[in-house]
């Protein structure tokens, strides 16, 4: 046996070595010096092999080989596809020198990472070059006007860094180029403006700057051209109307200036113009309704001023018109309405007045219609849904009138609708039960009647429901309202309803229900513990009655219970005590008896929670052993406060604080004070007041979101932090906020309001006394306290991805924005804060509306993601490896294991070891390079948790 091996290996080399030396076609082995440069983990090169014993026959043998293609006698090699295939490394391409017969090379779609090989640009009779979709760094190397056949360069997605090369302007035969996606900086060169053959061009999303060449107006023969996310100075060059064959341009997200150039009207081709998110001001062209084969319209979130031009009225072809977020004003013209084609109208947030045109509708296949945040007034068109596949139609904030039949009544395509804040009146011609689809309907603040539709109960997907602030509305709950399997939100304060609360059979999904201010009488039915997702329940003035239900306290994530101001009586039950999620227990007002729980959580709640109730005793109302006590023995400093929180004082007193600092200020835009629920409730000027009892207001620099911490007569200590804010941005800023504020998890700091005027801002946020991970990031720690970090963290980012609506990136993940409370459970604080500090933001209504992601939200997804997986590097070495996700993936990772196992002192205890390779491989997996190779935070935390990813 033993012989026979040895004689075995012997031959075997042997035969290797004839191989290397005699049989080998020279384009073979410089294949096989290519693979031994290149990483190749998955062997997906395994088939790259010399089959021994056979003799040269003039052919070559790689062309039987995967990837390789050759010409028909087998002599030469002409193609070479390596994409896909989970190759690394850099290449030096030496022995590219023999190939010089080669038409197509395509590396796209792999982890290639350092300079361009040089040699590519030997081989002269390239016609396609795909590098996309790898690391390729460093400046783009000079040479390539060598390729004097190529037709494709595509280099889309790479690391690229420096200027644009400008030799490629001499590639007479250059269709395709794509250097979108990498590093680029400065300005496009003007010899982009010589291409004889481009048809394509794309160089989006790099760092490129300086004004756009009018040069450019000189390439007659491209059709596409993409060259937005980059950040111009100046405007668009009139000569780009000269561009006669072009039907896509997209200069979106560029910083361009000054106003649209008439001259784009003459661009007859065009199919797509894309200028959205820049600063272009004037008027649209009046002559742009000659652009009739224009199909895709989007000038959004621009300054553009003046109306829609009539002319549009030629557009034939317009299938989206998206003209939101911008100044313009006038009547939306009669010949919208006449648009065959036009599916999507979005023209909310400007000041457009009038009625809507009446026809609108009639003609078009209209499938998504906001006009939101206008001042329109009159009906809704009759016919806006008549084509019957119109789901989504929001019309908030405008002053529209009149009743919603018959434009609505039949209207079964619908998705969602809103159509709050407008003066609505009539009953609600909803028949819920003709409407399958529909999932979020926003009716609040109108002026309906007739009460709450009674089929409300058979909109099986319904999710969202607000009927608030109609005062006339009238009517009762309908019954089996709570059997609705998606409901979460049930919004119906100041409707002037009446009856009892119907019981709650089943309660699946529901986690707000607001009723206060009704007519409700009753009791609270005690099924309510079947609502075991409830987090908040608002039933204040109303007249219901009997024990508030021990069975609220077992909810586990009711944070918010209000329910004041009705008859309530009985003790407050002591099982509170250990709910964990409690945050606010209101009972003010009722004829509630005995005494408040002596936990802290009760004291924060603060006295208003409890006034109101002269059987009621107990911190932070009087005591209940003798009420006398604290007057009698207690500081001064102690009577103060229980003077101050006295509602009528506390406002005298506020009232005078805010005249002395008006005095002090000088005349100041008014404060307000937005608090979000479950907070113990506190006032603009105790928030004011605790500033300038330690600092002035001016200590706080703004822009800098530099914290201060105050502390409010409540006794909590809060985080505070300063933003001024433009008058332009402010409603959007505020609808942001909201956002923040209203994003609660136990691994979430949260904000607790907001304390505002028409400059700045102050944001509260809670306090966490542990410090924050950069402070505690080289502390030895067992294994299992940074697994729980890790998780915590992950935790945390997902329900801000995926269970916030619309999705808030956090947008500045970093370890010193990871706070530990008591338990040293990890809070992520500052989340969606940059885009505050910078005015942009990702999650306003615009992709609230479209129910997904915009792609800019996207990409700061995708950054949170990476940053998650650096911050997990960072715990699994104790901070020895920061920024580090780029540097790591070209990295063998047995290396990085034997280092981490002893940084964390693992020994050779496997089930750990497991653990710790799981985490590094999803650090490895959300630092990739490529945005869409990352795992989404949904599945990073399966995989953490041991799961499978479900999608990918
Ligand atoms: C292939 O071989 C045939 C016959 O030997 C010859 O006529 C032809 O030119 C060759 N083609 C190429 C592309 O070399
Ligand atoms: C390169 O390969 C990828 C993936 O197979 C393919 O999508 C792409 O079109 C190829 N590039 C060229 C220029 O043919
Ligand atoms: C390109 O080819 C020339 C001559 O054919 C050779 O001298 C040079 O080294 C080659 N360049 C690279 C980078 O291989
Ligand atoms: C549009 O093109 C026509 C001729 O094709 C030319 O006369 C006219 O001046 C151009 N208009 C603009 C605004 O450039
Ligand atoms: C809305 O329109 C009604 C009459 O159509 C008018 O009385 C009311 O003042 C308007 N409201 C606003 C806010 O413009």
């Amino acid at each position: 046996m033993e012989i026979f091996h040895c004689l075995y290996s012997n031959l075997l080399a042997a035969s290797m070595f004839f191989v290397a030396v005699s049989a080998v076609d020279i384009y073979s082995e410089a294949l096989l010096g290519l693979k031994s440069e290149l990483i190749d983990n998955h062997e997906s090169l395994s088939d790259w092999s010399v089959p021994s014993g056979v003799n040269p026959s003039g052919k070559i043998y790689a062309c039987s080989w995967s990837g390789v293609t050759c010409d028909v006698n087998s002599t030469s090699i002409i193609g070479l596809d390596l994409s896909m295939r989970n190759l690394g490394g850099s290449m030096s391409l030496k022995q590219f020198n023999a190939f010089t017969e080669l038409v197509d090379l395509n590396l796209s779609y792999n982890s290639f990472s350092g300079q361009l090989p040089l040699g590519i640009f030997n081989l002269t009779n390239l016609r396609s070059l795909d590098i996309s979709r790898n690391n390729f760094s460093g400046h783009f190397p000079g040479g390539a006007s060598r390729l004097r056949n190529l037709v494709v360069l595509d280099g889309f997605s790479n690391s690229f860094s420096g200027p644009l090369p400008v030799q490629l302007s001499q590639l007479e035969n250059l269709k395709v180029l794509n250097l979108a996606g990498s590093y680029f900086k400065g300005p496009i060169p003007s010899q982009y403006g010589s291409f004889k053959s481009l048809e394509f061009l794309h160089l989006a999303g790099n760092f490129l700057s300086g004004s756009l060449p009018s040069e450019m107006g000189k390439l007659k023969t491209i059709t596409h051209m993409e060259i937005g996310y980059n950040s111009y100075q100046g405007g668009i060059p009139w000569q780009l109307g000269n561009m006669s064959k072009l039907q896509y341009l997209d200069i979106a997200g560029a910083n361009l200036s000054g106003s649209i150039p008439k001259e784009l009207s003459n661009l007859t081709k065009l199919e797509s113009l894309f200028l959205f998110r820049n600063q272009l001001t004037g008027f649209i062209p009046e002559d742009f309704g000659l652009i009739v084969s224009l199909s895709s319209l989007d000038l959004s979130d621009n300054l553009i001023s003046g109306p829609i031009p009539a002319s549009f009225s030629e557009l034939k072809n317009l299938r989206l018109m998206s003209l939101m977020y911008n100044n313009m004003n006038g009547m939306v013209p009669q010949g919208i309405a006449e648009l065959p084609s036009l599916e999507t109208l979005l023209i909310w947030n400007n000041y457009f007045s009038g009625m809507l045109p009446e026809n609108l509708g009639r003609n078009s296949n209209l499938k998504w219609v906001d006009v939101s945040t206008n001042n329109f007034i009159g009906k809704i068109p009759p016919d806006i849904c008549s084509r019957g596949v119109l789901y989504k139609l929001i019309l908030f904030s405008n002053n529209f009138t009149g009743d919603l039949s018959p434009s609505l009544s039949n209207c079964s395509s619908i998705v969602r609708l809103r159509l709050e804040d407008n003066s609505f009146s009539g009953e609600i011609p909803l028949k819920f039960s003709h409407l399958p689809d529909i999932t979020y309907v926003d009716l609040s603040r109108n002026q309906f009647t007739g009460g709450i539709p009674t089929d409300l109960s058979q909109a099986y997907k319904l999710q969202y429901f607000n009927i608030s602030g109609n005062p006339e509305l009238g009517g009762v709950i309908p019954a089996k309202t709570w059997n609705l399997p998606l409901l979460q939100n049930f919004s119906a304060s100041s409707c002037g309803i009446s009856g009892t609360l119907p019981p709650f059979q089943v309660c699946k999904s529901i986690y707000v229900i607001e009723l206060s201010m009704n007519n409700l009488f009753g009791a609270l039915p005690i099924s309510i513990s079947k609502c075991q997702t409830l987090e908040s329940i608002t039933l204040a003035n109303n007249n219901l009655s009997g024990h508030i239900p021990e069975e609220l306290a077992s909810l586990p994530a009711l944070g918010v219970i209000d329910l004041s101001q009705n008859r309530f009586s009985g003790p407050i039950p002591t099982k509170f005590r250990y709910s964990s999620s409690l945050q606010l227990l209101n009972v003010s007002f009722n004829d509630i008896s005995g005494s408040i729980p002596s936990e802290k959580f009760f004291r924060t709640m603060g006295s208003s929670a409890f006034t109101g109730n002269p059987k009621l005793c107990g911190s932070p109302l009087q005591s209940c052993s003798g009420s006398m006590a604290i007057f009698g023995s207690k500081a001064t400093g102690k009577l103060i406060w229980v003077v101050l929180l006295c509602a009528g004082v506390v406002m005298f007193t506020a009232l005078s604080i805010l005249g002395i600092f008006y005095f002090r200020r000088g005349i100041r835009d008014q404060w307000k004070m937005i608090s979000y629920s479950g907070l113990p409730r506190f006032t603009v000027n105790d928030v004011l007041r605790s500033f300038s009892s330690t600092k002035s207001l001016d200590a706080i620099p703004s822009m800098s979101g530099s914290v201060c911490k105050a502390v409010l007569p409540t006794g909590i200590t809060v985080s505070v932090k300063k933003i001024e804010w433009k008058a332009k941005k402010m409603e959007d800023l505020s609808e942001f906020i909201t956002q923040i504020g209203n994003a609660r998890h136990k691994n979430l700091t949260r904000l607790l309001g907001l304390c505002y005027n028409k400059q700045m801002a102050y944001l509260l946020y809670d306090c966490l006394p542990n410090g924050s991970l950069v402070e505690r990031i080289g502390m030895r720690r067992e294994w299992a306290a940074k697994y729980k970090i890790v998780m915590g963290i992950a935790r945390g980012l997902c329900f801000l991805h995926h269970d916030c609506y619309p999705a808030i990136p956090h947008g500045d993940l970093k370890s010193s924005n990871i706070v530990f409370d008591e338990n040293m459970e990890p809070h992520l604080a500052e989340f969606g804060f940059k885009y505050l500090l910078e005015g942009s933001f990702p999650a306003t209504s615009s992709n609230r509306e479209t129910g997904e992601f915009s792609s800019a939200t996207k990409v700061e997804l995708y950054k949170d993601i990476y940053s998650f997986g650096e911050i997990t590097l960072e715990i699994l070495t104790n901070g020895r490896l920061t920024n580090a996700g780029a540097s790591i993936q070209g990295k063998p990772r047995e290396v990085l294991l034997t280092d981490i196992y002893s940084e964390n002192e693992v020994g050779s205890s496997n089930s750990i070891q497991e653990e710790i390779k799981l985490v590094l491989e999803v650090a490895f997996l959300c630092t990739r390079s490529r945005p869409y190779d990352r795992p989404s935070m949904e599945d990073a935390l399966k995989l953490l948790s041991g799961l499978k990813p479900q999608i990918k």
